[in-house]
C-alpha cells in the first residue's frame, strides 16, 4: 500500500482554523503585583514627580548598566532630543545614522536644525556598516547615531576608531539593547551618549520613558538641565538667593520623568536578567528550529556580542517564494501571529522624501531588508506555547507558499 501523504492544513486565510485561538502580539509588557504596589506607594506619597524615584531609578540604572550617570527622560525620543543637545549639534551639522530604524533616531538631529545622514547597512546584521560611514564624514559631520538594530550591538569598535579620528561624539541607539554586551562590555557604557527607550514592547517598562548613560559629567549636566526647561537647580544656588531662585541658563523642555514611572522602572529592573534570560532562551529555540524551515534566513549574530533580543527578525527568500512578503504576512496575521516589520526605511517616509528628495534606490541594503523583513513575536513573558505556536505558524504558511 502506498503511504497517503497527510492532508496539508489550510490556511487561515484561505478558511482554515488558525494555530492560535488568541492573537499573540510582538511585544508586550510584562507587571505583576510587585510593579503594581510600588507604583501604588508611590501614587501614596508626597512626590509624583521630582522626588526621591527619579534619582534612585537613575543611580540603579546607571550601576546596572556600568555607566557613570544616568539621566531619565519621558520617552526615549526625548532622551534622543537631549542627547543631540548635549552634543552640540545645530543647524549646519551633520550626523550619520542607520536609515533602518524607527524615525526618532533621524528626528532628533532635526529638531536640533541639523542634518541626519543616512548610511547604508551591513547585510548581514542589517547595523550600519562603518566602511560606508567613512565615505559620509564631511566637514559639518558632529556626530555617529548607530543603531543596535533588534539588539544587536552595531559595530562599536570600528565607529569609535572612525570617531576619535574625525573628532565625532557618538551617540548610541540602544533602544533595543538594553543588556545586550560587546565584547564583553554593556550596551550603555560604552558610547560617549546611549540612549533608551522604556516603551511596553522594551525590555523594561514605564509605559513610556527613556535614559541616556554616559560617563560624562558636562554631558550629563547638559542633559539634566535640558529636561528640566534648561533651569539650573543648584542647591547652593538656591542657598544664596533664597529658596526661591532658580535660573534658566539654556533653552530646554519638561522632559521629566515622573516618580510613579520611577518607581515602577525600579521593580521592572530588579528582573532584568531574568527577562533578559527568558529572551535569549526564545531566541535560542528559534534559531534551532526555524534554520529547518526553508525560505527564511535567520537573524545573524557576530561572535563578540551578546544580543539582547528587543526583536526577531527573520528575512524571506523572496526568490524560492510564490508570494510576496504582503501575502506572508497576511497569512501569520491570519494564524493570529502579531507578526510586525522593523522597519520602513527612514529616507522613505513622505516627511524626508519631501524635505530631502531622497527616493527609492538610495540605500540599496536596507530597503532590500525592508523588502524581505518580518519580525516574529519576542517578548519576555511568551509562553513555551506561545513560542511553539509561532514556531508551527511560520512552518504552515511557508510550506504553504514554498515555490
Ligand atoms: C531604535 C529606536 N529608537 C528610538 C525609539 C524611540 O523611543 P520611544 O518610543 O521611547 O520614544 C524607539 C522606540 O521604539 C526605537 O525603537
Amino acid at each position: 500500500m502506498t503511504p497517503i501523504a497527510p492532508a496539508k492544513e489550510a490556511l487561515a486565510l484561505h478558511g482554515g482554523t488558525p494555530v492560535r485561538a488568541k492573537f499573540l502580539p510582538y511585544g508586550r509588557q510584562s507587571i505583576d503585583e510587585e510593579d503594581i504596589t510600588a507604583v501604588a506607594e508611590t501614587l501614596r506619597s508626597d512626590w509624583l514627580t521630582t522626588g526621591p524615584k527619579v534619582g534612585e531609578f537613575e543611580e540603579a540604572f546607571a550601576a546596572w548598566v556600568g555607566a557613570r550617570y544616568a539621566v531619565s527622560f519621558s520617552s526615549g525620543t526625548a532622551a534622543l532630543h537631549g542627547a543631540a543637545f548635549a552634543a552640540g549639534l545645530g543647524p549646519g551639522d551633520e550626523a550619520i545614522t542607520s536609515p533602518l530604524t524607527f524615525a526618532a533616531t533621524a528626528n532628533c538631529v532635526l529638531y536640533q536644525g541639523g542634518t541626519p545622514v543616512f548610511s547604508d547597512v551591513r547585510e548581514d546584521t542589517l547595523n550600519i556598516d562603518p566602511e560606508r560611514v567613512s565615505e559620509r564624514i564631511t566637514a559639518r559631520t558632529k556626530a555617529l547615531l548607530p543603531v543596535d538594530y533588534a539588539g544587536h550591538p552595531a559595530d562599536l569598535d570600528a565607529l569609535h576608531k572612525i570617531a576619535g579620528r574625525h573628532g565625532l561624539i557618538v551617540i548610541e541607539d540602544g533602544c533595543h539593547a538594553l543588556g545586550a554586551e560587546h565584547r564583553g562590555r554593556r550596551v550603555g557604557r560604552i558610547s560617549h551618549m546611549t540612549v533608551f527607550s522604556f516603551h511596553p514592547v522594551k525590555h523594561l517598562t514605564t509605559g513610556e520613558g527613556g535614559m541616556v548613560t554616559t560617563d560624562n559629567v558636562r554631558f550629563a549636566d547638559t542633559l539634566r538641565k535640558f529636561r528640566n526647561h534648561g533651569i539650573s537647580s543648584e542647591a547652593r544656588e538656591r542657598q544664596a538667593h533664597g529658596q526661591w531662585h532658580y535660573e534658566m541658563v539654556l533653552l530646554g523642555f519638561n522632559y521629566r520623568l515622573t516618580d510613579i514611572a520611577c518607581a515602577l522602572g525600579l521593580r521592572q529592573l530588579a528582573k532584568i536578567e531574568s527577562n533578559l534570560a527568558r529572551r535569549r532562551q526564545i531566541a535560542a529555540r528559534y534559531s534551532e528550529t526555524l534554520s529547518s524551515i526553508s525560505g527564511v534566513t535567520l537573524p545573524v549574530v557576530q561572535d563578540h556580542v551578546l544580543p539582547a533580543w528587543h526583536l526577531y527578525p527573520v528575512r524571506l527568500k523572496l526568490d524560492s517564494l510564490k508570494v510576496s512578503r504582503a501575502e506572508i504576512f497576511q497569512a501569520l496575521r491570519a494564524e493570529n501571529l502579531g507578526v510586525n516589520v522593523h522597519y520602513i526605511p527612514v529616507h522613505l517616509h513622505p516627511y524626508y522624501r519631501d524635505r530631502f528628495g531622497y527616493k527609492p534606490g538610495d540605500y540599496p541594503l536596507a530597503e532590500s531588508a525592508y523588502e524581505r523583513l518580518v519580525s516574529l513575536p519576542i517578548f519576555h513573558g511568551m509562553t513555551d506555547r506561545d513560542v511553539e505556536d509561532v514556531i508551527s505558524a511560520l512552518r504552515k504558511v511557508m510550506a504553504e507558499y514554498a515555490a
